[in-house]
């Protein structure tokens, strides 16, 4: 062998060693890719749990609430307690500790005094916006647009970070089905499917590519599970459904958001069928950590572990501690139970080290991926909470997705858009000049009064020569609250009856070339703890709605709300009605958008709107039951004394233009499991005026293993169609839209008849059909 060659072989065997060296390490990273894990963290965080003593990993367990601001807390024993264990490092997270002198400070208190000086996660409700103001959830769901959606919450989380918050309780996707429950605001409305592509969108604009970036927030799909189906709509109320009715419509918007690499979830404070959540170890461990193989953590809801005594299912905060670390939930908010009972449930061996440590290593991981332990004041920087905060642009934003959320309920007499050269304009009603009332709920930072009234709007909209006749005509029923209230402990007061205001409303209406009526809800009629059994219109807002209307018929309904609310005499009798939600920071401006026609409206209802509260929960995607309606029969699955469908359905949405829907079209009529239609439907603005429509796809599976709904939504495309245009709309009908949770406790896809629907509402009636064969 020649003496080069010999020199050769070792280098060989070196490069050999180094290439399966590498490939071993390349294929480790692979194997963790798959479980969103990185093998470098998983290192860091590993080798952060070896050098944790017990009480340690018991603190990471830990969330407390602090209010307190730069100068320290307050001298209360709680909050000495709480400032005690931050000093010894056992606690894990602070929520509502907001800007950046107050979380730096408690930061501090964390680094300089604890031996492992592991930093603090700060949380926050950053629902729709941090100071800028988005639309409240539901409303901005109303836009379909996911662009927007997303952007507004990135929006929101550039704020928050800059004032010093890591991670945000959003975004809510319990699929929420009855008005009367007051935290329908906070969701995407009554569909599957629209809460899990929104939920996606949100959570992908929260957190953004790249969760160590200081301008993104870590997300928290949120409530974990069915906290929308509360019986009777009262908040926190029991929830009784099938593990069928769980899968087929409660899950998917979670699965699709721990998919999307949500950060975080949270539980909820319902039971399921006797099983409070907090303690439903189906939920958290077999489904969310088992099955979806998710690794992120699980924060309890506000004190619901130690609900788990209310519940009648511990019977005391041990054992609540005991179920609830069983069941999943990895961090303690505000119960004080992990901290007190832990240690002991171990010594017991109620609970198991590997659990612990499991739990541990999701919130240590959380902190290595937000950057927190490269530098725990990474979200700590004045100048961009001075920069990044309010700024105009945010604004502008907020005004393109308040606009792109409006929705035309009615245009009959097509009194709308108005032109800017109207002689007059009276802007009357309660909300008219109400500069607090768009914020809506969980307006985390919105100042007091800082909103665009439709007053403001409506002002700065028209020229000089049109004359603005204002009158309030009543307060609304609630007052006002005030900076610094609490609102979970404001009185309500449902019974305002003073009517002094109405003459001279009436008198406004009469001068008026058009009437703007703004009425509907105060921002806290809906939200936490908000439930209602009336969804109309309280106080004097009916009676004034009447007597505006009797003397002048030009009247547009300007409704702003957080629910689909009971507007049946409205809706029967005034032609022109626009739902314009709570839109947060520039929601006059973005309604004068639409009112003078800058913008064409392109909402579409995310939820139905019932003839009456009798009607709730209501819902377009019911089951057709035995006894569907049909002529010959007497009796049917309804009322006697109203119809059973929607006032105005969900989908539902009318523009300045028209749309006409024709020439259906599937490729095929029969595909098996694993091929898929390509379905194409023209649709034509037949109007004089460009306009977005929301194509929408709907599927019903004819007979199944388990009875399906009359119909679902499965699909959507928002496009612009300009006057005249006719817009060739394409999707893929496949396995994904066909799917459903059967009989056989799987995702599946049976074979069967189909039928599909594309229209711009639930009632679509273009209709086409199809089969699944083998
Ligand atoms: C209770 C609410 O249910 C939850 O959504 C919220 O994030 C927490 N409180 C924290 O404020």
């Amino acid at each position: 062998m020649k003496k080069q060659t010999l020199l050769l072989f070792p280098i060989l065997l070196i490069a050999i060693f180094l290439y399966g060296f590498k490939k071993f390490v390349i294929d480790e990273q692979k194997t963790h890719l798959a479980t969103n894990l990185d093998i470098r963290v998983e290192q860091k965080v590993d080798s952060v749990l070896a050098l944790m003593h017990l009480n340690e990993k018991i603190g990471q367990l830990v969330q407390y609430s602090g209010k307190w601001n730069a100068t320290g807390p307050s001298s209360s024993n709680g909050d000495q307690h709480k400032l005690n264990k931050l000093k010894n490092g056992e606690v894990g997270s602070m929520l509502n500790i907001t800007s950046v002198e107050s979380t730096r400070e408690t930061q501090k208190i964390v680094m300089e005094n604890s031996r492992l000086k592991i930093p603090l996660i700060f949380g926050y409700d950053v629902i729709h916006g941090y100071k800028t103001i988005f639309p409240i959830p539901l409303g901005e769901s109303a836009s379909w647009d996911l662009d927007i959606i997303k952007k507004t919450a990135s929006i929101a989380a550039k704020e928050a970070a800059a004032s010093g918050i890591q991670w945000t309780f959003a975004p809510m996707i319990d699929v929420s089905r009855d008005a009367r429950w007051g935290r329908i605001m906070e969701g995407a409305g009554e569909d599957t499917y629209l809460n899990a592509v929104i939920g996606v969108a949100r959570v992908q604009g929260f957190q953004g590519d790249d969760l160590s970036k200081s301008n993104t927030i870590a997300a928290c799909a949120k409530h974990f599970a069915g906290y929308g189906f509360a019986e009777a709509g009262r908040d926190y109320n029991t929830v009784n459904i099938g593990e069928y009715e769980l899968h087929n419509a409660i899950l998917p918007p979670f699965k699709a958001a721990a998919e999307a690499g949500v950060a975080t979830f949270m539980n909820s404070f319902n039971e399921i069928d006797g099983i409070p959540s907090t303690g439903n170890k189906m939920l958290q461990r077999d489904i969310l950590k088992g099955d979806w193989g998710w690794n992120g953590f699980v924060v309890s809801d506000w004190g619901s572990i130690g609900e788990l005594i209310a519940h009648g299912y511990a019977k005391d905060k041990k054992q609540a501690a005991e179920i609830a670390l069983n069941a999943g939930s990895d961090m303690d908010m505000e119960s004080y139970a992990y901290e007190a009972h832990l240690e002991t449930l171990l010594k017991e061996k109620k609970i198991s080290l590997a659990q612990l440590d499991d739990a541990v290593k999701r919130i240590l991981r959380l902190k290595f991926n937000l950057g927190l332990f490269d530098d725990p004041y990474k979200y700590c920087d004045e100048a961009r909470e001075k920069n990044n905060v309010y700024t105009k642009e945010h604004l502008a934003i907020a005004r393109d997705a308040a606009k792109k959320s409006i929705v035309l309920l009615k245009n009959e007499t097509k009194l709308l858009p108005f032109s800017k050269n109207l002689k007059s304009i009276a802007v009357i009603g309660p909300l008219a000049d109400d500069k607090d009332a768009p914020l809506g709920n969980w307006r985390a930072k919105g100042e007091y009064n800082s909103s665009m009234s439709l007053l403001e709007g409506v002002k700065s909209a028209v020229g000089k020569n049109t004359k603005i006749y204002y009158e309030k005509g009543g307060d609304l029923t609630m007052p006002t609250i005030k900076p610094g209230d609490n609102q979970f402990l404001y009185p309500l007061r449902f019974n305002t009856t003073d009517v002094s205001g109405i003459p001279a409303a009436v008198e406004a209406a009469k001068k008026g070339e058009v009437v703007l009526l703004a009425i509907g809800e105060d921002a806290f009629q809906t939200g936490e703890g908000r439930s209602q059994t009336n969804i109309g219109f309280f106080g004097v807002q009916q009676q004034l709605l009447e007597a505006v209307y009797k003397v002048n018929k030009n009247v547009v309904i300007v409704l702003m709300n957080g629910r689909p609310m009971d507007i049946s005499w409205a809706a029967n009798n005034v032609p022109t009605i626009l739902e314009c939600w709570f839109l947060g920071s520039e929601s006059g401006n973005a309604m004068a958008d639409v009112l003078f026609g800058d913008y064409n409206p392109s909402g579409k209802l995310p939820v139905s709107f019932p003839h009456n509260v009798g009607q709730e929960p209501l819902y377009y995607n019911q089951k057709n039951t035995g006894r569907p309606y049909s002529p010959s029969h007497v009796t049917y699955s309804g009322y006697t004394d109203a119809p059973k469908t929607a006032l105005y359905p969900f989908g539902f949405g009318l523009s300045y233009t028209t749309f006409e829907y024709k020439n259906l079209k599937l490729d095929k009529n029969t595909i098996s499991k694993t091929e898929e239609i390509k379905l194409s439907v023209e649709v034509s603005n037949t109007g004089t005026r460009d306009g977005e429509e929301v194509v929408q796809l709907y599927i019903r599976d004819l007979v199944g293993s388990l009875t399906r709904p009359v119909k679902e939504l499965k699909g959507f495309q928002k496009t612009m169609i300009k006057a005249g245009e006719t817009k060739t709309i394409y999707f893929a009908v496949n396995a994904d839209m066909l799917q459903f949770y059967t009989i056989n406790k799987k995702w599946e896809v049976e074979l069967g008849d189909f039928n599909v629907w594309v229209g711009g509402d639930s009632n679509a009636p273009l209709k086409a059909s199809f089969s699944v064969t083998e």
